[in-house]
C-alpha cells in the first residue's frame, strides 16, 4: 500500500502529465486538507410546471479529509431516467440557465468517457457525482456519503464552493441547477484565499442547517443519531437571499433528516 503521502505526490505527477493526454493522467489525488468545519449547500430554486427540488449540502470530512455529502433531490419526473446529477465547472448565471455551467468538475482532465467506475473513484471525474455514488433511479434520492477527492479549500484544483451541481435526464438534458452557498466554518482558511462568502450565510454565526446532518458527533449516516431539531429555521425577519436560501435549505434538510432517521 502507498502511503497516503506518496499516493499525493504520485496523483500531482499524474495531474501534470494530464496535459500531455497521458493514460494514467486521470488520477485524482486525495484531498486531506480540507478547513474543518468549511459547509457549504446548494439548493435546487422552485421551477414554474416542474416539481423538482432538493439540496445537497457539504462539509469538511473527519480531520480535513475529503468532504461529507448529504444529497436530497425529489419531484423528478416519471420518465427520462435514470437520472445523474454532478458538480460542474461554472456557477449559474443569475438568469438561471443550466448549460452555462459547463462541463462536469474535471480538474485533472479524465473526460467523461470511459464511464466512471464506481469500484476506482479516483478515475472518476471529481464532479461526477452520480458516477461515483450512483445514478438517481426512482424520482427522489437522499444519500450520505464522503467523497475523498472534492476539495473546500479555496484555489486548490478540486474546490467547488463557488461553482455548481446540475441534474440531468438519461438523455443529457439539464432539468435543474443550484450555485454552491457558504455556510460557515474553516473560517481563516477561506478568508485569507479572499473568497468572498455570500453576505448573510455566516455572519449571525449560527449556520442553521449545518449541525443536524453532517457535522453532530453521533453517526452522520443516521443510525441513532438525534436531530437537533432547534439548530435549523429560526425565521427572523430577514431579506437577504442567501438567508432565504438558507431557510430553505433547512426546510429541505428537515425532509433530508425525516428520511434518514
Ligand atoms: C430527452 O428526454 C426528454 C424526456 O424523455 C425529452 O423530452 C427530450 O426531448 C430529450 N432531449 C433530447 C435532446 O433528446
Ligand atoms: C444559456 O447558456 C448557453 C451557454 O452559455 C448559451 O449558449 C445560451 O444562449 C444561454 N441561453 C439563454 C437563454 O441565456
Ligand atoms: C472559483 O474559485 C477558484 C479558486 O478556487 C477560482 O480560480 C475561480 O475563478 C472561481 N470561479 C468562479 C466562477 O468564480
Ligand atoms: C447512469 O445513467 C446514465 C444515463 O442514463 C447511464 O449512461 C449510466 O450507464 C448509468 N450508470 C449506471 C452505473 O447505471
Ligand atoms: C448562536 O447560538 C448560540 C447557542 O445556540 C448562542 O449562544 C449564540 O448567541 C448564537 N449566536 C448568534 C450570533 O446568534
Amino acid at each position: 500500500m502507498l502511503s497516503a503521502t506518496l499516493y499525493s505526490l504520485l496523483a500531482v505527477a499524474a495531474g501534470v502529465a494530464a496535459q500531455t493526454a497521458t493514460p494514467s493522467a486521470q488520477d485524482a489525488p486525495l484531498v486531506t486538507n480540507n478547513p474543518i468545519g468549511a459547509s457549504y449547500v446548494a439548493v435546487l430554486p422552485k421551477k414554474d410546471g416542474s416539481s423538482l427540488g432538493g439540496s445537497i449540502q457539504v462539509v469538511s470530512g473527519p480531520g480535513g479529509k475529503g468532504a461529507k455529502f448529504a444529497v436530497s433531490i425529489s419531484g423528478l419526473p416519471a420518465e427520462g431516467g435514470p437520472f445523474m446529477y454532478h458538480i460542474h465547472e461554472k456557477p449559474v448565471p443569475e438568469n438561471g440557465n443550466c448549460t452555462a455551467t459547463g462541463a462536469h468538475l474535471d480538474p485533472y482532465k479524465r473526460g467523461e468517457i470511459p464511464l466512471c467506475n464506481p469500484e476506482d473513484k479516483k478515475q472518476c471525474q471529481t464532479g461526477d457525482l452520480s458516477g461515483k455514488y450512483g445514478n438517481i433511479t426512482g424520482s427522489s434520492l437522499a444519500v450520505q456519503y464522503e467523497d475523498l477527492f472534492t476539495s473546500l479549500t479555496p484555489g486548490t484544483p478540486a474546490f467547488f464552493g463557488n461553482l455548481s451541481f446540475v441534474v440531468h435526464l438519461s438523455n443529457k438534458t439539464r432539468i435543474g441547477c443550484a450555485n454552491f452557498q457558504f455556510l460557515g466554518g474553516g473560517i481563516s482558511s477561506v478568508a485569507s484565499s479572499g473568497y468572498a462568502a455570500p453576505t448573510g450565510a455566516h455572519h449571525g454565526g449560527n449556520s442553521t442547517i449545518s449541525s443536524p446532518t453532517l457535522t453532530g458527533t453521533g453517526s452522520p449516516y443516521g443510525n441513532g443519531g438525534t436531530p437537533t431539531s432547534s439548530s435549523t429555521n429560526n425565521p427572523q425577519n430577514s431579506d437577504s437571499a442567501a438567508s432565504q436560501v438558507i431557510l430553505g435549505a433547512g426546510a429541505v434538510l428537515a425532509g433530508v433528516m425525516a428520511l434518514v432517521l
